[in-house]
């Protein structure tokens, strides 16, 4: 009989290995990484190749890249159910990515804002990787034909450079890549800043107040949230012009699952000291058993390998059929 149930749709993210995740990695990408997995194929990666566009100690990046995996799986990833693997184990990415930079134009690249951003930050090593890191990310998402990316919304103009790379080059050689759509969470896209809550939270953030770690221990965590900045109001409501307050309701909402209107409610009449020391013991909550988890999978190292091992074979098995369609479509000749 012919099986007419639709297929189902695939979904490809990664994560930076630099240092350990933050709470913004967490709601706005991960968190959501692991509530797909059930629904649909899932392929996500450790993507240790965009990291070095910024200096790495290779002491430090093994390390991290080892703890990013086994905090993936701390966060309920399962690598039964999804591909889980580390980017350089998986060389069809760094081919994939030359071929799409012959298809990417020098001004499209410029006008990307991370670019930007990190050029600035780091004007004495302004590479060529940090400047061609999205058509990386472009191989990284269309060598699986994933239809959704999972993302925070600092990296929409990454995908839709994305699908421009994909339609480009569907429009020369024919239908070859799926055209990925981000799939961008409504409450938590964008986490700010504890201490700047008009700057993104972000691990390169020099005060470390800033941001929250997943691995924060819970008093440091409670005592980070005390320390927020809000604004000299006292009403816990979701406003304009409140960055501090919005951006802890938003966390609140995606830890405990409550409305914005409920958390209203629930703090109508009380001043900021109780709803940070709330948001914190929340959070706290929320990250202690992944904490535990990871602590556990780092001392099972054999574990670890055996799984992206296995992540690595499963994702270089898909990889390769692309790339070769991509490699016959642009005219190299069969080995
Ligand atoms: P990275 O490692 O900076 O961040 C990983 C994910 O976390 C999201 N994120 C946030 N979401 C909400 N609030 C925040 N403050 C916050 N900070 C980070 C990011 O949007 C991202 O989803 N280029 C990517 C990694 C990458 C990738 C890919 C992603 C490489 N190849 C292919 C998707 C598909 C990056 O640097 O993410």
């Amino acid at each position: 009989m012919e099986n007419t149930a639709p297929r189902k749709k695939i979904i490809f993210s990664g994560i930076q290995p630099t240092g350990t995740f933050t709470l913004g990695n967490y709601l706005g990408a991960v968190k959501n990484w692991v509530s797909m997995q059930e629904e649909y194929h899932c392929c996500y990666s450790v993507v240790d190749m965009h990291a070095i566009t910024v200096r790495q100690d290779p002491k430090a990046l093994r390390e991290n890249a080892i703890s990013a995996y086994a905090l993936l799986l701390a966060c309920g990833l399962d690598p039964e159910k999804s591909v889980l693997f580390l980017q350089s184990h998986v060389p069809a990415h760094a081919q994939l990515a030359w071929v799409l930079n012959c298809y990417t134009q020098f001004g499209e690249l410029s006008r990307m804002t991370q670019f930007k951003d990190k050029s600035q930050r780091h004007p004495d090593n302004v590479n060529a990787g940090l400047f061609t890191y999205p058509t990386l990310m472009a191989a990284d998402i269309l060598l699986y034909q994933a239809d959704l990316v999972p993302v925070g919304i600092d990296q929409k103009q990454h995908l839709e450079l994305t699908r421009d790379i994909a339609q480009r080059f569907n429009g020369i050689h024919g239908q070859t890549f799926t055209l990925p759509e981000p799939y961008i969470p409504k409450t938590s896209a964008k986490i700010m800043s504890l201490q700047d809550p008009t700057k993104k939270m972000s691990k390169s953030d020099e005060n470390p107040k800033g941001f929250i770690s997943i691995l924060d221990s819970p008093e440091s965590i409670l005592k980070k949230f005390r320390s927020a900045v809000t604004d000299s109001e006292a009403e816990v409501v979701y406003r304009e012009g409140k960055d501090g307050i919005n951006n802890l309701i938003s966390i609140y909402s995606a830890v405990t699952g409550k409305s914005y209107e409920e958390i209203e409610k629930e703090f109508a009449g009380k001043g900021y000291g109780d709803f940070k020391t709330a948001v914190g013991e929340a959070v706290a909550e929320a990250l202690r058993p992944i904490r535990e988890r990871h602590a556990q999978f780092m001392k099972d190292r054999a574990y670890l390998e055996s799984c992206w091992k296995q992540g690595a074979e499963k994702a270089s098995g898909i990889a390769a059929r692309t790339l070769a369609k991509v490699y016959k479509k642009i005219g190299f000749p069969a080995l």
